[in-house]
């Protein structure tokens, strides 16, 4: 092979890993919203009744009846406020109590208040 040829391969293969390198995506951070003693301290701060039970239930029905309908609606994406109104609304379509409307609102909270990351 001539030195040329040579050349131009050893370019070519480094152009090519360059590119593959640049194409590859950036991993995506994804927030963990399985509540912890972490959000368990930050809720209990202003709700020092709540147990992790409580979390635990929650995040059972946030993950569970809330998305017979839809997706996962984002928790950051909306105030306090916002929560408390569209769990009102959504509560008679979910079927669930006032003791689980109360659960789903203390864990939304607690997950607002150690907010790390965005969920999609
Ligand atoms: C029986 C079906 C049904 C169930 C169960 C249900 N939803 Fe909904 N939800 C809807 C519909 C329909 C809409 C309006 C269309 C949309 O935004 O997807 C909606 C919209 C929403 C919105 C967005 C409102 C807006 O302004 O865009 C939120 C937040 C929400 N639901 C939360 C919940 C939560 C929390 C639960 C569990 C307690 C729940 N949903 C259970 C049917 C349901």
């Amino acid at each position: 092979m001539k030195i040329k040829t040579v050349k131009l391969i050893v370019l070519a293969t480094t152009m090519s890993i360059i590119v593959a390198c640049k194409t590859k995506k950036a991993p995506t951070l994804v927030a963990s919203i399985v509540p912890t003693n972490v959000q368990l301290k930050a809720i209990q701060v202003k709700y020092p009744d709540v147990t992790m039970q409580n979390l635990t239930n929650g995040h059972d029905i946030y993950t569970g009846v809330c998305t017979n309908c839809h997706g996962m609606k984002n928790i950051y994406k909306r105030s306090e406020e916002s929560w408390k109104h569209e769990i009102d609304v959504m509560a008679p379509k979910a079927n669930i109590s006032d003791t689980q409307k109360d659960e789903l609102f203390k864990y939304i909270l607690s997950m607002k208040a150690t907010q790390v990351a965005e969920i999609k």
